[in-house]
């Protein structure tokens, strides 16, 4: 008896932590990896693309870790990149083979333009190429993905032969990348439909399934997804945030949610639990420090807010007026619970599992205390101070040094002057340095470097206030560059009544995250553990 195909199934492939990484400034710890691969594994998706394992041995090792502890029999596809080449091949299954469902995917430019002027390859040799590469993807493991890269801008009937090959070869997923977001998506469900139509043993029936993977150059990533699955693609290559290269890649949760919103319309599903959606969005962006714009479809800090009065009166009335899906189906709950000072800890505990948040322990003493601190200059505490507050507590699990104390004096008679204190967490001693900057957020990150040694370039700095009122706790998230030369840049993620603590905690968690990338063990600090030293003004 042969296994019960489902046609209308969308497999939800998660490239996240591969193309979302590759976003400027979206770098992270391996430790961070696998916590986000854990949560893709619990929102559902089918195949999580871990990373580039032939980019560093830390890649590798990262990839490898995800296939070990996610890649469980009952557990996503673990999936790496490789570029067509031998080395790439190998070290991606090294990656992968520990995983119970592995998969190699491997690709080659296919547009006149990248075999031009990126390959300097002929189309024959491109064949060629490929022939030996998917070849020798499939001798290692029997999941092998192809894309044909820029095929949004390749010839249509090279990409028949270029797929036509690829399937011979042992391919078991085409994916068809508009690498540069160039195709519309009339156009686009046309190709997918005809590429199907055209490729030999490639056809339904062949077993063969054929993938979309758009990016977002012109804001069509969405659409020209959508219109890939109705010409007949029935996996699609997605991130959390729509976070990727350039202008980013298609957002998981605006195809999901489409999907499931207008399911009468696509008669087409995915199995991803809808209801993980905004905490998996708020763990991405707290990690990668890449904020979430307002306005963003589905996880946007607006998506479910109403201003207009006329709007307001609607929702009120009934709320299908105004929201064409709830927020309960994407993880918004809103609190019966009104928490303030006389909250005790089992309501903040009860409240937090409420939001997805198990938090026991020590942990919860510390986000109990932090709570309470607010609940005390606040009459009400909300869901979005709560969940800035654990994003603030929680942040990289490897983190070098933490924040003890942070004093600044500033005002109109110059001279901003700030004394950092910083425990580092492997020896356990405490660092204190105190600096003059042309601001107090400048002094404490100069008392900061004094300690950590972690030369660094500040490239965006940005404070927001979480709630309405003089009263709001304050969230700031920074990213630094390493140099000039170096193109990576490490985000970070801070939350606190005084925004100077909040500036602070947000650097040091940026600063944090560089040190674990970059494998700098932060240099010692000269002098003795007590009192490091004094920047004086020059
Ligand atoms: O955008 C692209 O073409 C890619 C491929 C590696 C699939 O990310
Ligand atoms: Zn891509």
């Amino acid at each position: 008896m042969s296994a019960q195909i489902d046609h209308n199934r969308v497999f939800v492939f998660d490239t996240t932590l591969r193309d979302g990484e590759q976003s400027p400034g979206a770098t992270l710890t391996s430790a961070e990896k696998l916590e986000i691969a854990r949560q893709l594994a619990r929102l559902g998706v089918d195949i999580i693309e871990a990373g580039f394992p032939a980019a560093s041995p830390d890649d590798l090792a990262a990839v490898q870790r995800i296939a070990r502890e996610v890649g469980t029999a009952d557990g996503p596809v673990i999936c790496g990149l490789a570029r067509a080449v031998e080395r790439d091949i190998r070290t991606c299954w090294e990656g992968v083979k520990d995983a119970a469902k592995p998969r190699i995917h491997t690709f080659l430019g296919t547009s006149d333009i990248h075999l031009k002027y990126q390959t300097g390859i002929t189309r024959e040799q491109a064949l060629d190429v490929i022939r030996k590469s998917v070849t020798l993807a499939r001798s290692l493991c029997p999941d092998v993905e192809f894309s044909p890269m820029d095929a949004g801008r390749t010839d249509p009937q090279f990409l028949v032969e270029v797929c036509a090959l690829a399937v011979e070869c042992g391919a078991t997923t085409l994916n068809i990348p508009d690498t540069v977001g160039y195709v519309t998506p009339a156009e686009w469900g046309e190709t997918i439909a005809s590429l199907i139509a055209e490729t030999p043993g490639a056809g339904p029936g062949s077993g063969v399934v054929w993938s979309v993977h758009c990016h977002n150059d012109l804001g069509l990533a969405t659409a020209n997804s959508l219109a890939g699955i109705m010409g007949g693609a029935r996996q699609v290559e997605v991130t959390i945030n729509g976070i990727g290269e350039r202008a980013g890649n298609t957002s998981l949760e605006e195809v999901v949610m489409a999907l499931q919103t207008r399911s009468k319309y696509y008669d087409l599903h995915t199995q991803i639990n809808t209801r993980e959606i905004m905490k998996t969005s708020r763990l991405v962006s707290n990690y990668t420090g890449m904020n979430v714009q307002p306005n963003k479809a589905v996880v946007g800090a607006n998506a479910f807010a109403h201003e207009a009065g006329i709007h307001q009166d609607g929702v009120l009335k009934n709320a299908s007026t105004y929201e064409i899906m709830t927020p309960d189906s994407v993880g918004l709950t809103q609190s019966r619970l009104v928490l303030g000072k006389h909250s005790g800890r089992h309501a903040l505990k009860a409240r937090l599992s409420e939001l997805g948040y198990n938090v026991e322990g020590d942990a919860l003493n510390q986000v109990f205390a932090r709570f309470k601190d607010l609940a005390d200059a606040k009459k009400t505490v909300t869901d979005a101070d709560l969940e800035a507050l654990i994003a603030d507590e929680f942040h990289g699990p490897e983190d070098l040094y933490s924040l003890e104390a942070v004093q600044v004096t500033c005002g109109t008679m110059g001279m901003p002057t700030a004394t950092a204190r910083l425990h580092h967490t492997s020896t356990g001693e405490t660092f204190v340095y105190a600096a003059v900057g042309t601001g107090p957020v400048d002094a404490c990150y100069k008392a900061v470097d004094a300690i950590v040694k972690a030369p660094n370039t500040l490239i965006e700095y940005s404070v927001h206030s979480v709630t309405e009122g003089i009263d709001a706790l304050g969230e700031v998230t920074v990213r630094i560059s390493p140099s000039a030369d170096d193109k990576r840049s490490f985000g970070g993620y801070g939350a606190d009544r005084d925004v100077v603590v909040a500036s602070v905690k947000a650097y040091l968690a940026a600063v944090n995250r560089m040190v674990a990338v970059m494998g700098l063990a932060g240099q010692k600090p000269e002098g003795d553990s007590a009192t490091v030293g004094v920047q004086h003004a020059e």
